[in-house]
């Protein structure tokens, strides 16, 4: 049996357990991501929260990825408290309408919406950045979990814990298959997180750096030009943090919440809201402009040097997972040649 077949790629119905994170802060994960994922084996999964002003426009774009691929794709909902219950109902009436293939929540607790999760009849993946919200997602029945270490880019988690540590730990304390992400870009990262027992490898900022992404080309590029350590992790002063690659916007953030804390970060914030420079409405990753706004990519960023068609991504991924798999077989070191 191959190793690439595990309890989550059987409950997607994908070749490979690669799974590209649903992804806002702009309009970043469309269909154009999702089907690319989807025909090259995975699978993908679009925000709900990009059209939160115009919902309808999920329907499009659910309508957009069915002309683009027959295969799996998945809608994510992030559950931020600010938006209200109704909204919520709406994107679920729509997931129920279109049949849609799978399901990914994120960023709360998944509670207060079970029986209704329940009731579309999809795989349900909950995505936590704290093994205990794993454990939770899971007993509140969860089909799988998707666990991220701090590296990642987003919302990593006030815990700053490191996936090397999260993924192992939540695979242990789970029944459910676990997808893990956060640092993972390549088939050296699959292998890794299938030797931690993950089931999948999960990945946002690579599929960023891809031709298929419609984010801004100047803003993909700052993939390609970042270091490892050149992310800021802000906003932990409201306990919700964000790692974003580091710019004049991350650096006046930090140097906000250094100085004057909480409330004159809440400040801050709201006096660029409905700016297009502000985190929260039009962002900065469609405009292009790379210095005023938050661009929430992670560290991998550093590993990325090129922005390829989603397919390579992948089709690399496969290759070098095998070619490691084939040299540890034999007891090889990655670089024995
Ligand atoms: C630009 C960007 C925006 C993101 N927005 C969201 C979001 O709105 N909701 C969510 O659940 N995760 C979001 N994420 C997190 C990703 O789904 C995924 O967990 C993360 O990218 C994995 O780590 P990596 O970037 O190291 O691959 C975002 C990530 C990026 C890079």
């Amino acid at each position: 049996m191959s190793l690439f077949k595990t309890r989550l790629t059987e409950m997607f119905g994908i070749e490979y357990p690669i799974i590209q994170g649903g992804m806002a802060a702009g309009i970043v994960s469309t269909a154009e991501l999702a089907a690319a994922v989807g025909n090259a084996g995975g699978i993908g999964f679009m925000c709900a929260v990009q059209w939160i002003d115009d919902i309808d426009k999920l329907e499009d774009e659910i309508k957009k990825v069915k002309d683009l691929t027959d295969k799996p794709y998945g809608i994510n909902v992030t559950l931020f408290t600010e938006v209200g219950k109704a909204w919520f109902e709406r994107v679920f009436d729509i997931i129920e309408k279109y049949k849609v293939p799978a399901l990914e929540t994120s960023a709360r607790s998944p509670e207060p919406w079970v029986p209704r999760i329940k009731s579309l009849g999809i795989p349900w993946i909950h995505k936590a950045a704290r093994v205990r919200d794993g454990v939770k997602a899971a007993k509140l029945g969860a089909d799988a979990i998707t666990i991220i270490g701090s590296e990642e880019g987003g919302h990593p988690g006030a815990e700053r814990s490191a996936t090397s540590v999260v993924g192992p730990l939540m695979v242990d304390k789970v029944d459910v298959p676990v997808a893990i992400g956060g640092g993972f870009c390549d088939g050296r990262g699959l292998v890794a997180v299938l030797a931690m027992g993950g089931e999948a490898v999960y990945m946002g900022t690579r599929f960023c750096a891809s031709k298929e992404c419609v984010i801004h080309p100047d803003v993909k590029q700052m993939i390609v030009d970042m270091q490892y350590n050149e992310t800021d992790y802000l906003f932990m002063s409201i306990g919700d943090p964000v790692r974003a690659v580091r710019n004049q916007r991350t650096q006046k953030i930090l140097e906000i919440e250094q100085k004057e804390g909480a409330e004159g970060l809440m400040k801050f914030m709201a006096s660029t809201k409905g700016d297009k420079h502000s985190f929260g409405g039009p962002t900065a990753m469609n405009t292009g402009d790379t210095q005023e706004g938050v661009i929430p990519f992670g560290m991998v960023g550093g590993r990325i040097d090129k922005i390829l068609p989603v397919k390579e991504i992948m089709d690399n991924i496969v290759s070098e997972a095998d070619e490691v798999l084939n040299k540890l077989a034999v007891r090889k070191y990655w670089k024995a040649k």
